[in-house]
């Protein structure tokens, strides 16, 4: 479940979880068995460049390109049991074709539509992730389906979630003609289904995951706003029976210093309510979090992702 860092001050600029978060996905997708709660990632074998440098001896060559030949080759095909997604770096790539633009997609809320927004550059659609020890293979719309077949994934958070979401829609939609899919959206609970393969994308609005007075509607003060800090379950119910959830929280947290929490119900208002510091609060908050899915999620039924800190959002001037 990821160790939850509880960042002090101001929001930090992590422009990587985000993304971080897509690679896991497409880590997902290529996994054969759903079957741990907990992404755990054995260490990578370098059976390749064994291979390698028993070949380069024979070869008589010198260390210096042996050296040169591990830094380049050494990478094996994706293997989810022998590779870590989580270790590796970005590299641009200008050759390939990103699957789907906001112009293409109908599913992108205005909010997330950069191009529409009026974007010029496009650079940034040409980073892929590229794990350090084996060569990911390309994302595939039918394949992702074929592993969602008769299976429901959620995104369950907040916007940057619902974005998560909606790309993660746009992603596979594409391959599947009109009558054969159908988008349902709630002000909570939204659900893309792709009828052909029994399988739903849904999301599911909890920006705190805990509940607070500000879920829906929205309240705009952070100081008015109120957190449960001790109960997920008016949202909890619905994260039931789904195979994959994966979740986020965080900006919310941050959006002042302090968090006004409450340990029991709304009836009185905010009497009863404590001031902490925010990152205490989240930290609490997300131990709430994570005893509902210690005592309710079965692991080798449902997959649980959890992405930490967020990217800053500001309006750019
Ligand atoms: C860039 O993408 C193309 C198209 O998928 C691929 O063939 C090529 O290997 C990639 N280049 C690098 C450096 O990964
Ligand atoms: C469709 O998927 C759901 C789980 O999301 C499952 O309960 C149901 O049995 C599936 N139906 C068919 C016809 O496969
Ligand atoms: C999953 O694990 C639980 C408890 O360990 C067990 O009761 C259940 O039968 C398992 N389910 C499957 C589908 O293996």
């Amino acid at each position: 479940m990821g160790t939850a860092k509880t960042p002090r001050g101001r929001l930090p600029l992590s422009i990587v979880a985000i993304i971080i978060f897509i690679f896991f996905m497409i880590a997902l997708l290529y996994t054969e068995r759903f079957s741990s709660s907990i992404l755990k990632f054995k260490s990578c074998s370098r059976r390749a460049s064994v291979a390698k440098s028993t070949k380069s001896t024979r070869d008589d060559r010198t260390t210096e390109d042996d050296l040169k030949d591990a830094e380049v080759d050494d990478r094996f095909e994706f293997d989810p049991n022998e590779c870590s997604v989580a270790h590796g770096k970005w590299v641009f790539n200008s050759s390939f074709k990103p699957l789907y633009s906001d112009r293409t997609c109908p599913y992108l809320d205005r909010q997330f539509a950069c191009v529409k927004n009026g974007r010029p550059d496009s650079d940034y659609r040409h980073w892929e992730w590229q794990p350090d020890d084996c060569i990911l293979p390309r994302f595939s719309p039918t394949i992702a389906l074929e592993k969602l077949r008769g299976k429901r994934l959620m995104f369950v958070g907040d916007s940057l979630q619902r974005n998560q979401w909606e790309s993660f829609v746009c992603l596979v939609e594409f391959v599947i003609p009109e009558d054969h899919k159908s988008m349902k959206r709630g002000r909570s609970h939204s659900v893309f289904t792709a009828k052909e393969y029994n399988a739903t994308i849904e999301f599911y609005w909890a920006p705190f995951l805990v509940e607070s007075n500000s879920d829906n509607p929205i309240i705009g003060d952070p100081k008015k706003r109120i957190l449960k800090v001790d109960s997920v379950s008016k949202h909890s119910k619905y994260w039931v029976g789904v195979d994959i959830l994966a979740f986020n929280t965080y900006v919310w947290w941050m959006s002042s210093t302090k968090i006004k929490a409450l340990w029991g119900s709304f009836a009185n208002g905010e009497d009863g309510s404590e001031e902490l510091d925010a990152a205490v609060a989240y930290q609490i908050g997300l131990k709430t979090w994570a005893n509902w899915i210690d005592s309710t999620i079965q692991p080798n039924k449902t997959r649980v992702f959890f992405t930490t800190m967020s990217p800053t959002h500001a309006r750019h001037k």
